[in-house]
C-alpha cells in the first residue's frame, strides 16, 4: 500500500546533485522551530504527503527534512525545521532572498490515494505534526474523498504548539474531530486537555477500526503507547502506517545509515504500515 521513491526518482538528472531553492518566507514558531518557505527556480517539488528533502547549506551539510505543505502546482513549499544542530543552526540564520540546495524529494508517503472513502484517525505528537500535516491538508482540501476525519495533536507544553492558526481553523470546522493536549502546563496558561497524547483516545466516540486507518507521527517513547492503545481499540497492524525518523546521509539507499536490517528508511520508509516493521526491534 506505501508508494516508496524508487520510480519517483527515475526522471530527476541527479539524485546526488542539489539544486538551488530561495527562501520566500520564514516564521518563528516556537523557540526552536520556525516554518520557512522556499522556492525552486524551475518546477514544482512534485513530492507527495510526508516525503522529505535532503536540504544543504554550502559549507555547513546536509540535513533531510519533511516537506510541511501538501502537494501543490506551484514551485514553492514548506518545511518547519527545529534547530538543533550545525546544519539547522545554518538553515535558521537564512533571511528571504537566500538560497539552500535541494534533493529530493525522497522518500515514500502517506498513502493518501488509496485511503480515499476511509475514516483518518491522525495522531501527531510534536515535531511530528509537520510530515502530518501534508497529509491532513491534503485530506482537508478533498474533504468529499474521505469518510470521518479525526486530528489528535500533543505537545510537550502550550508554548511548543505548531501552527497555532491552523489548531484553531480545524478545532472549528464541523467536519472534522480535532482534540488537543499539552503533557505539562502552568496553572493559568492552558484549559484544554492536559497528559500525555494516549489520554485522548478515551474521548473518541464510534471509531471502527475495520473502516479506519491510523497515521502516527511523533517522538519515538510516543509510538509504544499510542500502539497499545490502537490494539486495544482493536485496529490491526496494517491499519497502522508510521512515520520512522533516522539518522540519515544520502537519503537515496547507498550509504547505510538509515538500515534498520533489511530496510533503508531513507527510501523503503519513512512511512511504513506497523505490518511492515513491526517484526524489527530497532525501528520503534
Ligand atoms: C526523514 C526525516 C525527516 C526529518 N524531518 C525533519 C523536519 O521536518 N524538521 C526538523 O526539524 N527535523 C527533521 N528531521 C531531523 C533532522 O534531519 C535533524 O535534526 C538534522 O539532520 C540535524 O542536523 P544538524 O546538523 O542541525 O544537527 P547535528 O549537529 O547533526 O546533530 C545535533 C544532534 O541531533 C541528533 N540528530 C541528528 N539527526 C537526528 C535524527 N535524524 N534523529 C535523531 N537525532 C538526530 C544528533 O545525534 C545530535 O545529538 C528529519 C529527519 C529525517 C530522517
Ligand atoms: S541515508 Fe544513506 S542509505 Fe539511507
Amino acid at each position: 500500500m506505501i508508494q516508496t521513491m524508487h520510480n519517483n526518482i527515475e526522471n530527476k538528472k541527479s539524485i546526488y546533485l542539489p539544486e538551488v531553492a530561495t527562501l520566500v518566507k520564514k516564521k518563528k514558531l516556537t523557540d526552536l522551530d520556525t516554518y520557512f518557505e522556499f522556492e525552486l527556480k524551475d518546477r514544482p517539488l512534485g513530492h507527495l504527503y510526508g516525503q522529505f528533502v535532503e536540504v544543504s547549506v554550502p559549507g555547513i551539510g546536509e540535513a533531510p527534512i519533511s516537506i510541511s505543505s501538501p502537494p501543490t502546482a506551484t514551485n514553492r513549499f514548506e518545511m518547519v525545521i527545529r534547530k538543533i544542530g550545525q546544519v539547522t543552526t545554518a538553515i535558521h540564520s537564512l533571511e528571504p532572498g537566500d538560497a539552500v540546495g535541494i534533493r529530493g524529494p525522497f522518500g515514500s508517503s502517506f498513502p493518501m490515494e488509496s485511503l480515499k472513502g476511509k475514516n483518518l484517525l491522525f495522531v501527531a505528537g510534536g515535531i511530528g505534526l509537520v510530515p502530518a500535516r501534508s497529509a491532513i491538508l491534503y485530506a482537508l482540501q478533498n474533504r468529499n474523498d474521505y469518510k470521518d476525519i479525526t486530528i489528535l495533536f500533543g505537545s510537550r507544553d502550550p508554548s511548543q504548539r505548531l501552527f497555532t492558526d491552523e489548531l484553531q481553523e480545524w478545532k472549528s470546522r464541523k467536519d472534522v474531530t480535532f482534540l488537543e493536549s499539552v503533557d505539562k502546563c502552568d496553572p493559568g496558561t492552558w484549559d484544554g486537555n492536559v497528559g500525555v497524547i494516549t489520554t485522548l483516545f478515551p474521548l473518541l466516540k464510534n471509531v471502527n477500526p475495520l473502516e479506519t486507518y491510523a497515521i502516527v507521527v511523533g517522538p519515538p517513547v510516543m509510538y509504544k503507547f499510542v500502539i497499545m492503545t490502537l490494539y486495544d481499540m482493536e485496529f490491526s497492524d496494517k491499519h497502522i502506517i508510521v512515520s520512522l525518523e533516522r539518522h540519515m546521509k544520502c537519503g537515496v539507499g547507498k550509504c547505510g545509515h538509515c538500515q534498520i536490517n533489511n530496510l533503508y528508511v531513507c527510501q523503503d520508509g519513512p512511512v511504513f504500515t506497523y505490518d511492515d516493521i513491526k517484526h524489527l526491534k530497532e525501528a520503534i
